[in-house]
């Protein structure tokens, strides 16, 4: 068989899915540690530095475009995943939508995924987009000569409207359920389902990528608004 057939099975579709997954897991452990920057009382020299550095650098950038595609593919496989298993189960269960073995959270994943789609769209308008191709204010910092972007302004700026800061704990509240459940199955799609194992990777994506990392991102603009 050929990779491109191999890919258009259900078991390559749910290989892609899971290998983007986690690549996209990794991003967001990545992107929450810069973010945190935005926290420090220093009117944005590290984030703003570290912005530039990460906007400028090729091989940064390279990896920043094969992101986006990479979101744009596990978004449009599990879609297409999720009406094939439908179409697979014309009958509804009668009792009960769910059955023993599908957590709330695993028949959640479209509509959480969906929320995080979105938002992630938005966001990527709102802060991305301005920064790369729209009117930025810039600030030149003691030490340095070349005045730079000022997205830390811009980001404050953003988190002053109430109804952005609810937005992206809504946005982050479906990060939450979409990898509480996420982790795991990507996990196991790569035959990580063992008894010695299980533990641990329970943990990893209940605490770590299901509670600890949204909380994180959710506090940014949080604090952000309550402490101007
Ligand atoms: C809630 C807290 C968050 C804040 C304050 C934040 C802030 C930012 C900022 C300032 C940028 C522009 C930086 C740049 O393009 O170099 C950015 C880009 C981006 N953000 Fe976020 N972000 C947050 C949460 C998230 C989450 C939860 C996701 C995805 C699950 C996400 C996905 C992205 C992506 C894909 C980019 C484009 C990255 C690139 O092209 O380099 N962000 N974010």
């Amino acid at each position: 068989m050929k990779w491109s057939q191999f890919f258009n099975t259900s078991i390559g579709k749910k290989l892609l899915v899971g290998a983007t997954g986690l690549f996209l897991c990794s991003f967001v452990l990545v992107h929450l540690a810069g973010n945190f920057q935005l926290l420090y009382k220093d009117e944005g020299k590290a984030f703003n530095a570290y912005a530039q550095f990460m906007g400028h650098n090729s091989l940064i950038q390279f990896i920043a475009w094969g992101l986006k595609i990479v979101i744009l593919l596990h978004a449009f496989i599990a879609i297409q995943l999720t009406f094939s298993n439908r179409a697979a189960r014309p009958v509804k269960y009668a009792v009960n939508p769910g059955n023993a073995t599908s957590s709330w959270f695993s028949r959640q994943m479209a509509v959480m995924g969906s929320i995080l789609f979105i938002f992630i769209v938005v966001h990527l308008a709102q802060l991305w987009g301005k920064f790369h191709y729209g009117e930025m204010p810039t600030k030149t910092y003691e030490g340095m000569t070349e005045p730079l972007k000022d997205l830390y302004a811009v980001t404050y700026q953003l988190f002053e409207n109430p109804i952005v800061v609810l937005i992206y704990v809504i946005g982050m509240i479906g990060l939450s359920f979409h990898l509480i459940h996420g982790f795991k199955s990507a996990c196991q799609t790569f035959g990580l389902n063992h008894k010695k194992y299980n533990g641990i990777i329970n943990f990893i994506g209940v605490w770590v990528f299901g509670i600890a990392i949204p909380v994180g991102f959710a506090i940014i603009p949080v604090l952000i608004y309550f402490n101007r």
